[in-house]
């Protein structure tokens, strides 16, 4: 990648995406509803399978990532609904909020910003409940820099009350493995901006068999969100509604290349490289926003020393070191930065980060003493 035309896009998403991919969006535009379609729509829905690890249903919506989190709600909640969310972010303070405009019921399990709740606490209140529609879980908290260690448990604690599981893996899903069909995850959601390095405009969600008989029996009250809608086309290589074809193209490009480095290699590198980010922003003497324990893999939030201007800051990185960081989130605007760990990101990315963060921050101490 040419850092001179293209700046460094260490953020949470959008993330930097390959010349290739880049390139993958000039094709020509074409039919969707003609055979060239069909075979580009089967293709890659059979390498998002191999990225969810699922023999099961994906479909694939022209949004960003809350079309996957809308789908998820919309599918599955109605009226009077209980929904069991762990909110300790932004984001799963989303989904609580979606639970509720669809008419249902969230139960938050709420947690400090910076951890997150724990298992037991979950399970507590999986237990007192113990008649509840759906668990939604947000798998990495964007807003925070935290991910739930215990997915996988989770999942079997809401499958045990026979209820649906949601994994929103939109920030996560290619820099971590979630085994869909191991885990028993009805419906996992992602985004084509974070791990998967393409450009943003695409959600990715995989459907269970059991959720998509229910929404076949049980319409939702969404039609560009129906999955059921989503499944019956995708089984005749088309979209029932017109895709975004370049972003499209782009995406395929983008899952040829993760399944061509291999996920598990992947999910390595992204565990290497955000290690490498912690430790060398840690040893410039930066304090991370997020509990050591629950620290997520592909979004690292910093907090800034005390008398360093947020906005400053992010301007300097980028005016004079071409590089893109992300503030932070409601009450921590200001008080903390988020460097994204995503998609391409490689040790070259992480020392140029580190160094530009050290120079800059010397910068601005040297311009206020
Ligand atoms: C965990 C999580 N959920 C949902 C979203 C919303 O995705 P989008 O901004 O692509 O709509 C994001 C975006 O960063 C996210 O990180």
């Amino acid at each position: 990648m040419s850092l001179e035309k293209q700046k460094l896009i260490m953020l949470p998403g959008p993330t930097n995406v390959s010349e290739r991919v880049k390139k993958a969006m000039t094709r020509p535009i074409i039919n969707h509803r003609g055979p060239e379609f069909g075979r580009l729509f089967l293709g890659l829905r059979e390498k998002a399978r191999s990225l969810f690890q699922t023999v099961g249903e994906v479909v694939l919506f022209s949004s960003s990532g809350t079309g996957g989190v809308e789908a998820a709600v919309w599918n599955i909640i109605r009226k009077g609904d209980v929904a069991i969310v762990p909110v300790f972010g932004e984001f799963s303070e989303r989904v609580a909020e979606t639970v509720e405009l669809a008419g249902g019921k969230a139960v938050r399990v709420k947690a400090e910003y910076g951890t997150t709740p724990s298992l037991a606490q979950l399970g507590r209140a999986i237990e007192a409940r113990k008649e509840f529609k759906a668990l939604f879980l947000v798998h990495n908290e964007t807003s925070t820099g935290t991910a739930v260690q215990y997915v996988e448990e989770a999942c079997r604690l809401a499958r045990a009350h026979g209820a649906f599981v949601v994994v929103d893996a939109i920030s996560s899903l290619g820099g971590y493995s979630i085994p869909v069909d191991g885990w028993g995850i009805d419906l996992c959601a992602t985004a084509s901006q974070k791990c998967i390095a393409a450009p943003p405009g695409m959600a990715l969600v995989s459907v269970s068999e059991r959720l998509l008989k229910y929404v076949k029996k049980s319409p939702p009250a969404t039609r560009y969100f129906d999955i059921a809608r989503y499944s019956e086309y995708g089984s005749r290589g088309e979209t029932p509604f017109t895709p975004a074809l370049p972003i499209f193209y782009a995406l395929d490009e983008a899952l040829e290349e993760l399944l061509e480095e291999g996920l598990a290699k992947r999910v390595k590198r992204h565990e290497v490289n955000s290690a490498a980010l912690y430790a060398g922003l840690g040893k410039l003497g930066l304090k991370f926003f997020a509990a050591t324990e629950v620290r997520s893999r592909t979004v690292v939030a910093v907090r800034y020393p005390a008398g360093v201007d947020d906005a400053l800051f992010r301007n300097k990185l980028s005016e004079e070191h071409g590089i893109l960081v992300a503030g932070g989130f409601g009450p921590f605007k200001g008080k903390v930065f988020r460097a994204g760990c995503m998609g391409l990101v490689s040790g070259e990315f992480v020392d140029a980060t580190v160094g530009a963060v050290e120079k800059t921050l010397k910068s601005i101490h040297g311009a206020t003493k």
